[in-house]
């Protein structure tokens, strides 16, 4: 939007609620705002925070797609407010917290329980097997390995991945993006001495990569594009492998 062209007046329409409050109801409010020249969905909800209702919730921390805190469904797919600007939107615009999560109120959803969770179910550290020894010399990493880890770490956990899954929806023990995305940052790191059968225990079931029915939305709305299709592959790649094997020593 040019300086000089008419400005838009925008129409959201924001969910409201208060899980807190046992007179509250979910409903939606309307606001109305002129817009301006890139204006983001956090500048907007800031306006309408500031001029029209302050007790509106929403949450933001980096402002810059960083912190991952300011996910919500914009015209019902999840995206970052920070990073969502109003000229790619049509003028009447719906607001709602993403699902899966649990509500804190409006705008704001508790994403840290359910990845406090996740990281808890999957062990989401390095798991070292050898006593530590402060003069033991570093190992060295490759750079494609070092690189391949890096592109997973940047997962910035918004939650948009785990919103737009169908599965998780239905089923919140789901890993989904993230989650799955996480266990291949482990797997892939050398530092790690879990074996290939010990993956396929944590990403098997119905919680895992087997359970994932393809729509790979996740993909399509993962605000760092991060490659979860090829992420999928490589752990059921590797985890196949360990199970073809522990069957075939079973049969000897
Ligand atoms: S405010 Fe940090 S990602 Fe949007």
């Amino acid at each position: 939007m040019s300086d000089t062209a008419t400005a838009r007046r925008l129409r959201f329409e924001i969910f409201r609620y208060n899980p807190e409050d046992e007179d509250s109801v979910p409903h939606t409010d309307v606001f109305e705002l002129e817009e301006t020249p890139f204006m983001t969905l956090y500048i907007a909800l800031s306006q309408i925070r500031e001029k029209q209702d302050p007790g509106l919730q929403f949450d933001f921390a980096c402002r810059s797609a960083i912190c991952g805190s300011c996910a919500m469904m914009v015209n019902g797919r999840p995206a970052l407010a920070c990073r969502t600007l109003t000229a790619d939107l049509p003028e009447s615009i719906q607001l709602y917290p993403l699902p899966t999560f649990k509500l804190i109120g409006d705008l704001s959803v508790d994403t840290g329980t359910w990845f406090r969770e996740m990281a808890e179910k999957t062990e989401a550290w390095i798991h070292e097997r050898l006593p530590f020894d402060p003069d033991a010399t570093e190992e060295r990493m490759s750079d494609d390995v070092a690189a391949a880890i890096y592109e997973g770490d940047r997962c910035i956990e918004c939650g948009c991945c785990v919103a737009s899954c169908g599965l998780a929806n239905v089923d919140d023990t789901f890993l989904a993006g993230a989650g799955l995305n996480r266990v291949a940052r482990f797997m892939m790191d050398p530092r790690d001495s879990r074996s290939d059968a010990e993956w396929f225990d944590i990403v098997a079931g119905d919680q895992g990569v087997f359970a994932c029915i393809g729509m790979m939305a996740c993909e399509d709305v993962c605000p760092k594009e991060l490659p979860l299709l090829e992420v999928y592959a490589y752990l059921r790649r590797r985890t196949l492998g360990a199970r073809f094997v522990a069957k075939s020593d079973r049969a000897v």
